[in-house]
């Protein structure tokens, strides 16, 4: 990449910037600026990360401050806002996920970007994730056949922080906090969908977090120490009412011809990936087989093809946990993001491509609200 660094901006100094991306960007990038609503977050993370100056005002730091690139790290339902105004400032833009929670805001976020020809990448980056690259080889290669319907999501239980990032109406609760990753790994494994179908209901209105004070107050320790082990040893003390439906089925109907259902609440009991069923997290079913993601193996297929390398005669061909060490989408995505601004690349989780994703979600809520099946119209 050579010595040339890309100058950041980070709107929204709460946990996934301190846990994942401040460091990702000190080490590749300069990091100039944060920026967020609480001052003392904004303050401490420029202080913890070695930025030169803070904001609590997203357009104020857009308009003073020297930088190529913003970070979008706010809540769910203020990305499109926060990275329309970036993009019309003329800066590129790395997007967490959702890029969007309503319609609105996708068409605003979207038309700025084009307009202003700035680079957008869109997380999650499952684009580049080798385990889901080798699950599309697997499929590309005809191992399970024409695929007919799929399964994918579980539900765990709702995060103990951030009240306006993910429990409000607008910031839209499970589906775009988790359905999110398996909606952009089906889309990038079978393509587009053509329509949509929502049954999503609130299941748990009371619900209990940390208050804000908690993460701001970890963020007076220097260095940086992981909030994780803190929060799990946290009791949360703050009555809020969960807004966003926490219970939600999704139906897809997609372009190349399969059905299949992907499930994102906030009321499973955690640990049922690694407790005793230990459930796969995505199943694809085809005319030759069956192929699933998560479980006891990284990757377990079951093909009838007797040509295929995954051919085992009474079972299941397991690729195995080990083959796949944990894999830091935060820091590849950064990483290839500032590739893509100092090389004039294009993002591979596009811009359009976390449109079609962000559409898929919001029209299964809308279509839960109306009791309408919806078309999907963007795609990729
Ligand atoms: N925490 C995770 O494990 C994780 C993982 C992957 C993705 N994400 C995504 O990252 C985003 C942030 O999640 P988080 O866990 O860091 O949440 P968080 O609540 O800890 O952080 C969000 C921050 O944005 C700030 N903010 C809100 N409105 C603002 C505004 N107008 N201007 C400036 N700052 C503003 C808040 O004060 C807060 O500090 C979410 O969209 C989430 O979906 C989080």
């Amino acid at each position: 990449m050579g010595d040339k660094r890309v100058k950041c901006g980070v709107v929204g100094c709460g946990v996934i910037a301190n846990e994942a991306y401040f460091p990702a960007i000190v080490e590749k990038g300069e990091l100039v600026a944060t920026c967020d609503r609480i001052k003392e977050r904004a303050r401490r993370s420029m202080e913890l990360w070695g930025a030169k100056e803070y904001y609590t005002d997203v357009e104020e730091m857009l308009r003073k401050s020297d930088i190529d690139a913003v970070f979008i790290l706010s809540g769910m339902g203020m990305h499109a806002d926060h990275a329309a105004r970036a993009a019309k400032a003329g800066k590129h833009v790395l997007v967490q996920k959702p890029l969007a929670t309503s319609m609105r805001d996708l068409r605003k976020v979207f038309n700025a970007v084009k307009k202003a020809g700035v680079k957008a990448l869109v997380e999650p980056n499952v684009q580049m994730n080798p385990l889901y690259l080798k699950v599309k080889s697997i499929l590309e290669e005809g191992t399970i056949g024409e695929v007919y319907w799929f399964r994918a999501g579980l539900g765990r239980g709702a995060p103990s922080w951030g009240e306006e990032t993910f429990f409000t109406r607008q910031a839209g609760g499970p589906l775009f906090d988790l359905g999110v990753y398996q909606i952009a790994a089906l889309t990038f494994l079978l393509g587009p969908a053509s329509s949509v179908a929502g049954m999503a209901k609130l299941s748990i209105p009371d619900r209990f977090i940390v208050p804000d004070e908690f993460f701001t107050d970890h963020l007076s320790h220097k260095p940086y120490e992981s909030f994780w082990p803190k929060l799990a040893a946290a009791k949360p003390t703050k009555r809020i009412k969960m807004e966003a439906e926490d219970n939600t089925f999704t139906l897809l109907n997609m372009r190349s011809g399969s059905l299949g259902c992907v499930i994102a609440n906030f009321v499973t009991p955690d640990g049922l990936r690694t407790g005793v069923g230990n459930m796969p997290d995505i199943e694809i079913y085809g005319s030759e087989g069956a192929l699933l993601v998560g479980g006891p193996a990284a990757i377990s297929v079951m093909t009838k093809r007797k040509d295929s390398k995954y051919y085992l005669p009474d079972g299941w061909y397991c690729i195995p946990k080990e083959d796949f060490p944990p894999w830091n989408y935060y820091r590849a995505s950064t990483e290839h993001f500032f590739d893509c601004i100092l090389n004039d690349k294009e993002p591979l989780p596009s811009l359009k491509w976390g449109m079609h994703v962000s559409e898929i979600m919001i029209k299964s809520i809308q279509s839960s609200r109306t009791g309408s099946r919806l078309r999907v119209s963007s795609t990729f």
